[in-house]
């Protein structure tokens, strides 16, 4: 039997990797995990009670006190919350513009880490987020940095919101990956950074198979 290999996908905002890491998962009828969507949820969960984003006890108390679940499906991961399914309501811009400040914690952090790290014991895993490479599966067998300029990926989200019907300002987008990326590279606890084993993959001019087409010539390497 094929050796099941854990492969982790991460890199700033709207850089592709949710997609990508989808279609790799598919590929090799591997989990998907969307490690982004945990905290975000967190991050939706406090912001609904009104809670001290600065806060780092109660926010770990809440998370400790949430029955956080991840299911795949074929349109993607579906995220409950307590029960409750919140896939959309974790996307709106309000938590985009306050995950980072969550995310910075590194009690929340170290809980996340633990509840994902429980998620890939048996291997066959795709993982994407900031910090995958780094502490998340630092054994991972395949390890995926992806890059794309802060203006295509703004024109990315841009096109993605308009799909979707959203409203959508282009250099509003680009502002705020710029300062979440800030957030996420600047924090002192696990932040966004390139594993010194990953492959870097520029994909500001890539499609979204060639991307995978890459990360799986690398799967085709790992298993000989
Ligand atoms: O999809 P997008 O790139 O917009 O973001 P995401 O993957 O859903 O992640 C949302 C936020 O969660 C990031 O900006 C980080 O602040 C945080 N995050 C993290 O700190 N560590 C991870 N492994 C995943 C996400
Ligand atoms: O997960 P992450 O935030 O890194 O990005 P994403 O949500 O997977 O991708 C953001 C948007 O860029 C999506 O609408 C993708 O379809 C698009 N994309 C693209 O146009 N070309 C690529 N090479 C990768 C993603």
């Amino acid at each position: 039997m094929e050796k099941k290999l854990s492969i982790a996908i991460d890199g700033p905002a709207a850089a592709g990797k949710s997609t990508v890491a989808k279609v790799v998962a598919e590929k090799l009828s591997y989990i998907y995990i969307d490690t982004g969507a945990m905290y975000r949820a967190l991050t939706y969960k406090a912001l609904v009670n009104n809670f001290n984003l600065e806060d780092e006890n109660s926010l770990l108390d809440t998370l400790l006190a949430t029955k956080l679940e991840l299911f795949p499906s074929p349109n993607g991961q579906l995220v409950f919350l307590d029960n409750q399914e919140v896939t959309e309501e974790i996307r709106s811009s309000t938590v985009t513009n306050s995950v980072s400040i969550v995310a910075k914690h590194q009690k929340v952090r170290e809980e996340m880490v633990r509840m994902q790290q429980s998620f890939a014991v048996n291997g066959g895993v795709v993982m994407d987020g900031r910090d995958i490479g780094t502490h998340v599966l630092p054994n991972a067998e395949v390890k995926v940095f992806l890059l794309a300029s802060v203006e295509e990926r703004a024109v990315r989200r841009h096109a993605e919101n308009l799909q979707k019907g959203y409203p959508s300002d282009l250099e509003q987008l680009k502002e705020e990956i710029a300062r979440r990326d800030k957030i996420d590279s600047e924090r002192e606890f696990a932040p966004l950074r390139k594993a010194d084993d990953a492959i870097e993959i520029d994909t500001t001019s890539l499609t979204i198979p060639e991307v995978v087409e890459k990360i799986m010539d690398l799967v085709h390497e790992r298993v000989g």
